[in-house]
């Protein structure tokens, strides 16, 4: 959209996508609102360009331009798109639930070196500043210790976990660090200094940190980490967010049609509904904290 450059969706190039992850365009990580007058350009290709409609899939980054666009006049309809599951107004955004079913099958495998080895194999997945994939995974994959931004951890009360497992024989443990994952009254641990045009800083590392803390902690004990990184972004879409993917897509042509821009389509209980694009922004969904309380009695 800012530089005029455009695919027309017809048949030839739709067909086939259903099991491809992914963006058929180009997902840029541009902020049009940074880069001068991005967004003037973007009103202007619109508009030599004759497009009616704008549907904005992605995250909050994504929606975010979507909604002040939209405030600037442009006809626009947002489609939840992250595997982060961190947008407001709607139980799921497509690509999670592979996320999720990814990191578990991870977790499967990983279970396997650590029984073996009798090691302490931390897996740190995606999910910015909220942990659905590390909560959802974990518990899927029968993690031993999960550990999500939403609760700060203390590396004594990991370890005492470890200590209790070993009490009962359990030579071997699984951690699940989600990327945000931060120690009590410290940050997040970032891979490089600097933000992107949103803010955003680059997470990466709280798993080898957690390792290294453990290891200085305890004598027998070895540590793995294994960084599942874009691994759990790629490749084939489960059914779950095909089937997602479909309906939202089907709910933002019929808000289109009925002229209902500036909203967001959303999933609530199993019922596609609209939410306004003003209420999603700015705000972020975190875990619920009670599924995470009952994962967190079988830690240990
Ligand atoms: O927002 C989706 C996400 O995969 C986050 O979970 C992660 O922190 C980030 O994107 C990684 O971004 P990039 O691919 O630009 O490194």
């Amino acid at each position: 959209l800012v530089q005029g450059e455009f695919i027309p969706l017809d048949l030839k190039t739709l067909v086939g996508m259903l099991p491809k992850g992914g963006s058929i365009l180009g997902t840029s990580r541009t902020n049009p609102f940074k880069s001068g007058d991005g967004a003037n350009r973007i009103l202007k290709n619109v508009s030599e360009h004759d497009i009616e409609a704008v549907i904005a899939i992605g995250g909050e980054d994504t929606l975010g331009v979507a909604y002040k666009l939209n405030e600037m006049g442009l006809p626009v309809v947002g489609v939840p798109k992250t595997i982060d599951n961190d947008l407001i107004g709607t139980d799921y955004t497509f690509g999670f639930q592979t996320a999720v079913a990814i990191a578990c099958e991870a977790l499967d495998r990983l279970h396997t070196t650590a029984e073996s080895h009798h090691r302490v194999i931390i897996l740190e997945v995606m999910g910015r500043y909220t942990g659905w994939i590390a909560l959802e995974a974990g518990i899927a994959g029968g993690a031993d210790v999960i550990l999500i931004p939403e609760k700060p951890f203390e590396i004594e009360e990991v370890c005492e976990c470890l200590r209790k497992r070993q009490k009962r024989g359990r030579n071997f443990s699984i951690i699940v660090a989600a990327e945000g994952a931060k120690p009590k009254g410290g940050k997040e641990i970032v891979y490089s200094s600097g933000v992107d045009e949103f803010g955003h800083a680059r997470f990466g590392g709280v798993g080898y940190y957690i390792g290294k803390e453990i290891e200085k902690r305890f004598e027998n004990i070895d540590t793995r980490v294994v960084v599942l990184g874009h691994l759990q972004r790629g490749g084939s879409p489960i059914a779950f967010d095909r089937v997602l993917a479909t309906r939202f897509g089907i709910a933002a042509i019929d808000l289109v049609h009925e002229g209902r821009f500036g909203e967001m389509v959303a999933i609530q209980g199993n019922t596609m509904v609209s939410v306004p694009l003003k209420d999603v922004v700015g705000k972020r969904k975190t875990v619920d904290l009670n599924l995470y309380e009952i994962a967190a009695t079988f830690f240990g």
